[in-house]
């Protein structure tokens, strides 16, 4: 992997993770984040379903990052999710089910992690994790091209062990670093990114004719 270094450390980053198997590197992730790119201000949203494979606490003993799983978890400084959102600068979801990509696609909001997705105005950079086969899927195909279209980043899942077997398979367990390094310090670079494009042509639909 290119080894260039990247100081981002005043950016603040928003992570959300759901119950993808590979939450279970999370922990690591956000270490190995912290050290390649300097980033000192993380905060990580998991979904409730994603609390069943890491916990917050090992998030907070591994990566020293604050973490919160449901409403009552939230800040002292942060009335709610819509604080955190606006606390966020670039956020990335990480890993991505295929649950979450399509509550993302379709507008839905029904916990801490995808109301604060809901209500982010910066960029954002999905990393989807699921096995080949789910990939593969229409609806799936349909959800991404969707979040594309939306203006999201979306990082492809590459080759990797499959978890239901020894085979290797785009999916849950390749190695998206490079990817979402790049993503990353592009995001961060501060220029226009797509979703506030997007967002902006729509407003135009809002406005009252007269
Ligand atoms: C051990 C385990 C591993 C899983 N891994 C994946 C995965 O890699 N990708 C995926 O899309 N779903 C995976 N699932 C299924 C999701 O957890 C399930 O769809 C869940 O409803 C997602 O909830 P969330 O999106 O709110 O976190 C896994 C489930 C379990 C129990």
């Amino acid at each position: 992997m290119n080894e260039t270094r990247h100081d981002l450390s005043e950016v603040r980053l928003m992570v959300i993770g759901s119950c993808s198997v590979a939450v279970l590197g999370l922990p690591h992730i956000l270490l190995w984040l912290k050290s390649r790119l300097r980033l000192r201000r993380i905060r990580v949203v998991l979904t409730p379903m994603a609390t069943r494979l890491v916990t917050t606490d090992s998030i907070r003993r591994v990566a020293g990052c604050e973490v919160y799983a449901g409403w009552d978890d939230l800040p002292a400084d942060a009335r709610s999710h819509v604080s955190l959102a606006e606390w966020s600068q670039v956020a990335i979801v990480l890993p991505a089910t295929a649950d979450l990509v399509g509550k993302m696609a379709n507008g839905i909001a029904d916990n801490l992690a995808t109301s604060t997705i809901m209500a982010l105005s910066c960029p954002v950079i999905v990393v989807p994790s699921t096995n080949a086969t789910t990939w593969a899927k229409p609806a799936v195909r349909r959800n991404v091209r969707q979040l594309r279209a939306d203006g999201f980043t979306v990082v492809e899942p590459v080759q990797g062990l499959a978890v239901a077997g020894d085979t290797s398979e785009p999916g849950s367990m390749g190695d998206y670093r490079p990817a979402l390094l790049q993503a990353l310090v592009r995001a961060a670079g501060g220029e226009p990114h797509d979703q506030q494009r997007i967002e902006a042509e729509n407003m135009g639909d809002c406005h009252v004719r007269k």
